[in-house]
């Protein structure tokens, strides 16, 4: 499988994909990502991730040229081309280039790039096992200070300062708390927690990305006839759930079975964990958009 990249109108192997160093994101980190799976030759939740793309590139008041349709079109062209069957979508939009933070002095004509590689974020034995979590001393970014519905590459600083932080304590992720010590999310991924078979996931005002496949799987838990709370929720709720979940494009669903090396319930990975995981990968082999 050939891992190719589209930039700003041109097909190219990933090995030859550079682009300027004055790119407004290079330079500030001023740019947005998605991050989008394939399964089974099929683009899962491209709608909702574009959706939440372009969102932020009128909040950020990028002038972009490609319409939502058209970038709908490249993405899959450039996935056929990839003839990838199984996959990971890396989807960059920048404000320009040019140095200076003032949008106002730079070539504001976005950058644009869409690379099809592969990406595995956790071993498989994760999956089976579960993972050990570490609270970490990082809070996520304020929502007045960055609105965390904008997947906004700066961002990520303080989230690999977490990751880092979950590697030194041997942990497979870290949990990052808001300001008011309520959960948010993982570095990379939301969380859920079960509590006498009802399923709970903070709310958004608790400073969370709304990923996608946080909507998936909580449309898939009411499905299945779970009670869903989107709550506010401290790590006391952690030590009383039954089980816990972290969800993500990359992260899929995996199991959380310590946080701070105490036992969530059993320590194992739980039945409607597994239940969950089930149906998600039941799905994601069956729908999405083909190309
Ligand atoms: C901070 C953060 N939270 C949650 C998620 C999960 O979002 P999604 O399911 O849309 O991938 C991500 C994914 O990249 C993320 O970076």
């Amino acid at each position: 499988m050939p891992k190719l990249v589209w930039l700003n109108g041109q097909v190219m192997p990933l090995e030859s994909a550079v682009t300027t160093v004055a790119d407004h994101a290079h330079l500030y980190g001023d740019g947005l990502f998605e991050g989008i799976r394939i399964y089974n030759h099929r683009v899962w939740k491209l709608d909702e991730h574009l959706d939440r793309l372009y969102h932020g590139i009128k909040f950020l008041g990028y002038e972009m040229k490609q319409s939502v349709t058209e970038l709908r079109a490249i993405l899959l062209d450039v996935c056929k081309q990839a003839d990838i069957s199984d996959g990971y979508i890396r989807l960059n939009v920048t404000r320009g280039t040019g140095l200076g933070l003032d949008p106002k002095g730079i070539d504001r004509t976005p950058n644009v790039m869409i690379m099809v590689s592969t990406l595995a974020l956790y071993p498989p034995s994760a999956y089976d096992l579960g993972l050990d979590v570490i609270t970490s001393s990082i809070r996520v970014i304020p929502s007045d200070a960055l609105d965390p519905r904008l997947k906004c590459i700066g961002r990520y600083a303080a989230n690999i300062l977490a990751k880092q932080e979950g590697n030194r304590m041997g942990a497979g992720e870290a949990l990052m708390l808001n300001y008011q010590g309520q959960i948010a999310e993982c570095t990379g991924d939301n969380i859920f927690l079960i509590e006498k078979g009802v399923v709970r996931t903070p709310h958004p005002s608790c400073g969370i990305l709304r990923g996608v496949t946080r909507d998936t799987v909580i449309q898939m838990a009411k499905d299945a006839g779970y009670t869903v709370e989107e709550t506010i929720l401290t790590t006391f709720d952690v030590f009383s759930a039954d089980e816990a979940f972290l969800t993500g494009t990359a992260a899929e669903v995996i199991p959380m079975v310590t946080l701070d090396a105490k036992k969530i319930g059993t320590g194992t990975p739980g039945p409607i964990t597994k239940e969950i995981m089930s149906i998600f990968r039941t799905q994601t082999t069956t729908t999405g958009v083909e190309f």
